[in-house]
């Protein structure tokens, strides 16, 4: 039911149904040749505001703040996080106060995601790096609560068992048909939740826009902590992040930009721009057999275009 009343209030012309959400096939010569097919599920096409991954890993939450009678969102982000963008969409949307507690200092003028939720009804509060690393203590949420009142609290990046229950159902049964499926891993909630919905006979690959190999034992403890099975099977790749989180090198933009000319989907430099360079590469490189039929996750992180190009003085398309 509550699931419902979300599906009602951000999407009033029609029910999202998974199933039907589009794909596009990318094809290339070098992939013809490979006898490889690439495909890519955009779901950064879904919502115009709550795109790619946000609407699966803030449905449930959203669904249990409103079940719990919880007036107020807080939640945790970076200066150009899809996150906060997208939480301060849905809290607008649905009728909840937000809060978004700001890793670093205020720059004046906002940049475009935090002018976008501020114009949303956000409260933004900028934390110092030292302080901001004290998202998951008890002690600090409790002040934070008296400082703030009571709050719904979802975590950096939405990353928590209901965001996984939700991210689980990017992909399904009609996605059996393809042997590999692709998504890029921040947090991980969204690489938990497809590990738990993969079929047996499909591969995953989670591509790291973090720089550094924790990013295994981080994923290996949210999958135990989450219970998670897996039928199929699933491998990290960390040599995709260009330099680390929200960095990039020429050849991922010039990468970025053909991209978009030849197929006309725009992708994000943070994520989706990573992740589908990392396919090119690895097909280029045999890593997959010929009659492979490759799944890609577009998961949104648009909105951050407008913000790295006026940063870096670049003309990535929107
Ligand atoms: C556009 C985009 N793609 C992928 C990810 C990675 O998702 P996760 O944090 O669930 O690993 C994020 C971060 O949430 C994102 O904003």
């Amino acid at each position: 039911m509550a699931k419902i009343w979300l599906f009602a209030v951000l999407f009033p012309q029609f029910m999202l149904i998974p199933q039907n959400i589009d794909f596009q096939e990318i094809q290339d010569p070098v992939f013809f040749e490979k006898e490889i097919q690439v495909f890519i599920k955009r779901f950064d096409k879904i919502h115009d505001l709550v795109s790619g991954n946000k609407f699966f890993k803030l449905k449930y939450n959203l669904d249990m703040a409103k079940k719990e009678g919880m007036g107020t969102l807080l939640t945790f982000g970076g200066a150009f996080s899809n996150h906060i963008y997208a939480v301060a969409a849905a809290a607008e949307k649905l009728g909840f106060k937000s809060i978004g507690l700001i890793r670093g200092e205020q720059h004046s003028p906002l940049n475009p995601t935090l002018s976008f939720a501020a114009a949303r009804g956000m409260q933004l509060i900028y934390l110092d790096r030292q302080t901001y690393r004290n998202k998951h203590e008890n002690s600090y949420l409790k002040f934070l609560e008296e400082t703030y009142g009571e709050f719904y609290l979802i975590p950096e990046g939405g990353t928590n068992s209901l965001a996984i229950a939700g991210t689980a159902e990017m992909l399904t049964e009609q996605d059996r048909i393809f042997s590999h499926v692709t998504c890029s891993i921040g947090t991980g909630g969204t690489f938990a939740g497809l590990v738990k919905s993969l079929g047996e006979n499909q591969s995953l690959l989670g591509f790291s826009s973090l720089k550094g190999d924790f990013i295994y034992d981080e994923m290996s403890r949210l999958l135990k902590k989450e219970q998670i099975e897996c039928e199929g099977k699933f491998e990290i790749l960390d040599k995709y992040h260009f330099g680390g989180y929200g960095k990039f090198k020429p050849d991922l933009i010039k990468f970025m930009k053909g991209f978009y000319e030849t197929y006309q989907i725009p992708l994000d430099p943070v994520y989706t721009g990573k992740m589908m360079f990392g396919i090119f590469d690895l097909i280029e490189k045999d890593y997959f057999p010929a009659g492979s039929k490759i799944l890609c996750m577009h998961t949104g992180g648009l909105q951050g275009i407008a913000g790295f190009n006026s940063r870096f003085k670049e003309n990535l398309p929107l």
